[in-house]
């Protein structure tokens, strides 16, 4: 069966959400209404979301933030466990990179997905600092 990749932000939200919770980036079920809220406001703040469907079933998605000047950051990359390892989250990698064929690109990665982006040419960078946020929504990383 082809995987059709599309460019949107009109996606099935729900469907996203329940992607989120199958690889465990969110926890709380009785937190899905706000998490549902803030993905969907995330992904359509977004300069560029791609979403990979099998016939209509959403399977996987990524986002990226960008100044379109010089450099973009890629989120929310997450391909549905029944789908990984087919090539479907590289796919949606390159068309990141493509889409931002100047900028530099970086993203945040758990360890057990550096090789991954290793594949695709990222390094690992050690200078990277981060300030959590009293937000009610964390995805996790790990
Ligand atoms: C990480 C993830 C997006 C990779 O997507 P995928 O569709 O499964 O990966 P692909 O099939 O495109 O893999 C491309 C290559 O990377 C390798 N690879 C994929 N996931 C890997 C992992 N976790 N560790 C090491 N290598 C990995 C594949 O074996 C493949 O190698 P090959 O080209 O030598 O065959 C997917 O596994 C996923 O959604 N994981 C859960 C969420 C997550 O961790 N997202 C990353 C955000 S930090």
């Amino acid at each position: 069966m082809p995987i059709i990749y599309k460019e949107t932000k009109d996606l099935d939200y729900e469907r996203v959400v329940d992607i989120f919770y199958s690889v465990k980036f969110l926890k709380h079920p009785h937190k899905r209404k706000i998490y549902k809220r803030a993905i969907e406001k995330a992904f359509r703040n977004s300069q560029y979301v791609v979403a990979a469907y099998d016939n209509d079933k959403l399977i996987a998605f990524v986002r990226v933030l960008t100044d379109k000047s010089l450099f973009a950051t890629i989120w929310n990359l997450i391909v549905s466990p029944d789908y990984q390892i087919k090539g479907i989250g590289q796919t949606l990698v390159r068309r990141c990179l493509d889409k931002y064929p100047k900028l530099h690109f970086f993203t945040i990665a758990d360890k057990s997905v550096y090789k991954f982006y290793e594949k695709m040419g990222f390094k690992i960078h050690s200078h990277g600092m981060y300030l959590e946020k009293g937000r009610k929504v964390c995805l996790i990383y790990n």
